[in-house]
């Protein structure tokens, strides 16, 4: 094993491992995308998902584990590519010459730093329940093998999330930082993985981009269609 650990110290090796964890977060975005796109199909739809998810305790917590060790090897890598290449070029340049690859690269730690402190904001509030208590604490009436018993009401959670104008403005944000970020993030992976062929580059530098503009966009149409009055409270519910 000793030869792998010496292969991600390396620079190439470093940006494998950026490669590799960022597809994976990327597919959990895709993942989690899909599943709170049921805001649109309403109540029931995101509560009895939110309910087959919470299951499995068991399956729900090797998952959440699995995807934290994911993004720590993501951010601690980044932080370390980081941090050599400022260590490589210790005097800076009397004038800065910045050219477009360090741009770009100061631009992802940026970019993503925020995203983390958005989504440090997103698990406080969703997750945990300690922003917004009394959001986290709405609960949904339901008949489970003939006996009445409440669930998390997840969608009237969302609901009043983003009727905050504060709160959807927040996700608006980080929305567009997420799209700046995996815009460069999944073109490096073609990059890194040297996936290149001069008939099909012009098609692959489009596809950071286009997942980009999708997965940003459609995550805004959640506060959006919300803040818009497009996706309301179940009757009865404050
Ligand atoms: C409009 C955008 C989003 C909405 C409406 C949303 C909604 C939610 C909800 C409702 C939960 C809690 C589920 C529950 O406890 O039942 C959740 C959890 C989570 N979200 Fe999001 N999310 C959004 C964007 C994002 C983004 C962009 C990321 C990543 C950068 C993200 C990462 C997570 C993670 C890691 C969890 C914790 C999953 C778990 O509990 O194991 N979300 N989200």
């Amino acid at each position: 094993m000793s030869w792998l650990a010496q292969v991600l110290k390396t620079s190439i090796g470093g940006k494998l491992v950026m490669a590799i964890t960022g597809v994976l977060l990327s597919l959990f975005l895709v993942g989690h995308l899909a599943g709170n796109l049921l805001l649109f199909r309403g109540r029931e739809a995101v509560n009895d998902y939110a309910e087959f998810l919470k299951a499995s305790p068991a399956l729900l917590w090797a998952v959440r584990l699995g995807l934290l060790a994911v993004f720590l090897l993501h951010v601690i890598t980044a932080l370390r590519l980081a941090a050599a290449n400022r260590a490589a070029r210790p005097v800076r340049y009397a004038k800065e010459h910045t050219n477009v690859a360090t741009q770009a690269s100061r631009t992802m730690v940026l970019t993503g730093l925020l995203v983390l402190a958005y989504l440090l904001f997103h698990l406080a509030h969703f997750t945990v329940g300690v922003t917004h208590p009394e959001h986290h604490a709405l609960r949904e009436a339901v008949v489970r093998g003939g006996v009445a018993t409440t669930r998390h009401d997840v969608f009237s959670m969302m609901v009043k999330g983003f009727q905050q104008p504060l709160v959807s403005g927040l996700y608006a944000a980080a929305m567009v930082l997420l799209g700046l970020h995996l815009s460069h993030g999944v073109s490096s992976v073609f990059q890194t993985l040297g996936l290149n062929h001069p008939r099909y580059n012009p098609i692959l530098r489009r596809v950071g981009p286009v997942f980009a503009i999708l997965i940003a966009a459609g995550f805004l149409t959640l506060p959006a269609a919300v803040l818009f009055g497009f996706v309301q409270l179940p009757a009865g519910v404050q």
